[in-house]
């Protein structure tokens, strides 16, 4: 009994030796594998690592300076007003020189019909008379205005000598048209387009404080571009009504009044 047992324990051990030598080749491999996956596993590490942090990098980016990607036009009021008198060509040309995006031109009609590129107060500083308006003047009054012993370039531009020169050097340009005395809204509206028209400017913008000449235009033109302003109502001090004109593409609001609330609610309504 003993000595079967014995031999069954022997054969055991020589059935276990000859196992042994099979699973210690068997876990040799299983090793060798474990080992490469492992390797592949820490070699695959980093790359991952740095996907991952790249991406988280680039999100942050995005949400930083998204707007990078669609960044707002610096837009200068009468040209560069610093260095010239506003609306003259020296004014536009050291706007153009600084590669503004836009150039806002004031919009301003003579007694007998020939638009300006000129504001009441500018020409008020120009012509030395604090009350005079371009509506009162004609259009070779305008023309025979000379301040330059005072400001330098003081020539007053037409509409259509401003688009000449700036229309195709930017890609903005906004026509903010002035309503004044004595003929205020009567054609404006006709007038202006017809300058647009002629000097085929296909990126000119026009907006107005007055929404009759804005509705005006939008009436008359389908193709161009239409803003009206958002502003503190100086006899109510109210904001003026934010969504109030069918038709328009663009509102300009004075700047104290933009939040993101307002941005939103504008662009929410594609503006
Ligand atoms: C100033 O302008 C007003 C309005 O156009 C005019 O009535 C007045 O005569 C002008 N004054 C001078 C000194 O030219």
């Amino acid at each position: 009994m003993y000595g079967k047992g014995r031999r069954q324990q022997l054969q055991g051990r020589s059935n276990g030796a000859s196992l042994f030598r099979f699973s210690s080749s068997f876990s040799f491999y299983k090793r060798l594998r474990f080992i490469l996956v492992l390797l592949a596993l820490v070699a695959l590490l980093p790359p991952v690592f740095f996907h991952f942090r790249l991406r988280r990098f680039h999100q942050m980016q995005l949400r930083r300076c998204g707007w990078l990607n669609n960044p707002p036009l610096v837009c200068a009021h009468g040209g560069d007003s610093t260095n010239a008198l506003p609306n003259t060509m020296s004014a536009y040309n050291f706007a153009l020189r600084s590669q503004v995006d836009c150039i806002e031109i004031d919009v301003s009609r003579s007694s007998d019909g020939v638009l300006f590129a000129l504001h009441d107060r500018d020409l008020q500083r120009i012509s030395g008379n604090s009350t005079s308006k371009v509506g009162d003047l004609r259009s070779n009054e305008i023309k025979e205005l000379d301040a330059s012993h005072q400001f330098g370039d003081s020539k007053i531009p037409t509409i259509e000598d401003a688009l000449r020169l700036i229309s195709r050097s930017v890609r903005q340009v906004i026509l903010d048209a002035k309503v004044g005395p004595p003929s205020y809204e009567k054609g404006l509206a006709k007038d202006i387009l017809s300058v647009v028209e002629k000097m085929q400017c296909k990126n000119c913008l026009i907006w107005a404080k007055s929404d009759s000449l804005a509705r005006d235009i939008i009436k008359l033109s389908s193709d161009v571009m239409v803003g009206y302003i958002v502003m503190v109502d100086p006899s109510t001090g109210a904001r003026t009504n934010l969504l109030r004109m069918k038709g328009a593409r663009v509102v300009g609001v004075y700047h104290p009044l933009i939040d993101e609330r307002l941005v939103k609610v504008l662009h929410g309504m594609q503006l």
